[in-house]
């Protein structure tokens, strides 16, 4: 079954097909023509990603699926949160955003951290939402070169790694992203049968 889903980033990409599986082939929108920049303007994680299935969904009148994350940082108040991926700067600098990060985490003790994810998925029509979540810890200093965003500044509970010093099988153990799209894709097998 092919399914769009509402990314051009690789590695969300290739972290989403290897939880699915070879059953589930995913489209991207450009490869449906859609190379415009998708708006998320809402407030909530919910909001992006329905926002992100709905203009998709009306830009090609196909099925679909749009994920929203964030970082909640317990010290800071559940911040960067919706505004994860433009924390420091109106674009995805990745770099800048984990600058920002320690600098307004510096001196403090409670490094608690979760990762959530949102996924919206619009099929024959209708509206589904899945979540899912990982808690973890903020370290002081970049680890890793694995995965993106985040990944070098977070240790999920239960390990003594970063994301970015995770193979992507090992990432998707326990991620967020993996943890709401295996809800997708149980949803999805459930109504095949
Ligand atoms: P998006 O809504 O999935 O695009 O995520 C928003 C921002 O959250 C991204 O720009 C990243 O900075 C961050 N983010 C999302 N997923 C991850 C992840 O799996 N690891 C690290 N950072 C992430």
């Amino acid at each position: 079954m092919k399914i769009l889903f509402a990314t051009n980033n690789a590695h969300k990409l290739k972290e989403v097909q290897a939880v699915l599986g070879p059953t589930f082939e995913l489209v991207t929108p450009h490869d449906c023509g859609v190379d415009e920049e998708i708006p998320e303007e809402q407030p909530t994680l919910e909001g992006n990603a329905s926002q992100k299935a709905h203009y998709l969904h009306a830009r090609t009148g196909l099925d679909c699926f749009a994920d929203d994350t964030g970082l909640e940082v317990e010290a800071l108040g559940g911040a960067p949160g919706v505004h994860s991926a433009r924390y420091a700067t109106d674009g995805h600098d990745f770099a800048a955003n984990n600058r920002l990060l320690l600098r307004n985490l510096e001196g403090q003790t409670n490094r608690r951290a979760r990762f959530r994810t949102v996924i919206s998925l619009l099929l024959g029509g209708e509206e589904h939402l899945f979540e899912g979540v990982v808690q973890g810890r903020i370290i002081d200093h970049e680890q890793g070169s694995e995965g993106f965003g985040y990944d070098p500044l977070f240790i999920p509970d239960g390990y003594d790694r970063t994301f970015a010093q995770m193979t992507t099988e090992q990432k998707n153990a326990v991620s967020h992203r993996a943890r709401a799209v295996r809800k997708l894709a149980d949803y999805l097998h459930s109504i095949e049968k």
